[in-house]
């Protein structure tokens, strides 16, 4: 299932994407905005796309080469790595602050099947990790944290009402045997969630595995490093945008911007946060709970 972008002229339009410009994308995945955004940068502009991902990297570059007219866009740079680190990738590289820089928060729609166990919906070993050569697995973390620890990660990353009766659960299902599948957790919360519960609208395991998610990969402190490092990263009169798809991400990035703009780093230029229209929504329903906030370096 290929990603579709989230937002994609909102973003071409506050990026303000020119030829000859640097942009940088964060999270560039398969490159659903990365790659508009490198033809509008033209042959003289310059790309980098970075992702944790290196599998998603790998087919990258596969399709770049398939379909390649290099002529026709910026010079573009892959590179493995988190976008948290993007200060110090800029240095090694020996480049420049950025222009623009994109981060479309999250994972995609092929990581989801991507047999890494971030889908409740398939039978798979419990990973979750964006970089599978950094940290532990979601399973990992299931079987070895303490049941205060799951918990809390149910309750702060999942917002799970039933963080406790799941963390309790997991701690019962460990002493007989490891969990070591999506599917092995989908029983644990079925087992802790009363008849009913979330009445069918969404699956019950959806917080808890959101929740998981987002501890493995330290999502939100990944966002909070690069944010507090804005400056390093893109140029005066560049611009940042972020599209989030939770309420915890969405709340880091206008709070941050908030404390740069009085801090004079930045000027916020969504007031508001942009959202897509009812024909995106219709399109791609993923893209209906995506929030786009965006500001000026100064
Ligand atoms: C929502 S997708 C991006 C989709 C892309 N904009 C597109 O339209 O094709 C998010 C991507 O961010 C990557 N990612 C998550 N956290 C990251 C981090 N800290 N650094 C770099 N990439 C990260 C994921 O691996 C995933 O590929």
């Amino acid at each position: 299932m290929p990603h579709v972008p989230v937002l994609l002229d909102e973003v071409l339009e506050i990026l303000a994407v020119v030829p000859g410009k640097f942009v940088i994308d964060g999270t560039v995945d398969g490159g659903g905005h990365g790659l508009e955004i490198a033809r509008r940068l033209g042959p003289k502009g310059v790309f980098i796309g970075v992702d944790k991902d290196s599998e998603l990297l790998t087919k990258l570059k596969s399709r770049i080469a398939e379909r390649d007219s290099s002529h026709s866009h910026a010079k573009i740079t892959l590179i493995h790595g988190s976008y948290a680190e993007l200060p110090e990738i800029l240095e090694n590289k020996k480049l420049r602050r950025a222009d623009g820089l994109l981060l479309d928060l999250g994972f995609s729609s092929e990581q989801l099947v991507s047999g890494k166990g971030f889908s409740f919906q398939n039978n798979e070993p419990l990973d979750m990790r964006y970089d599978t050569s950094a940290n532990l697995t979601a399973a990992e973390v299931v079987n070895q944290l303490s049941e205060k620890e799951l918990a809390d990660i149910f309750y702060h990353y999942g917002d799970e009402r039933l963080s406790r009766r799941v963390a309790k659960e997991i701690i019962v299902v460990r002493k007989r045997k490891h969990i070591l599948t999506t599917f092995d957790l989908v029983g644990i919360v079925k087992k802790a969630a009363p008849r009913g519960y979330e009445r069918g609208r969404i699956n019950p395991a959806t917080r808890v595995f959101q929740a998981l998610r987002i501890y493995v990969n330290d999502e939100l402190g990944e966002l909070e490093k690069a944010l507090n490092n804005l400056k390093k990263i893109v140029v005066p009169g560049g611009r940042v945008a972020i599209i989030s798809f939770h309420s915890l991400e969405d709340r880091i990035v206008k709070n941050n911007f908030r404390e740069a703009e009085r801090a004079g780093i930045l000027k916020v230029i969504t007031r508001k946060p942009i959202v897509p229209s009812d024909g995106e929504i219709a399109q791609n329903p993923r893209s209906r709970s995506a929030k786009l906030r965006a500001a000026e370096l100064i």
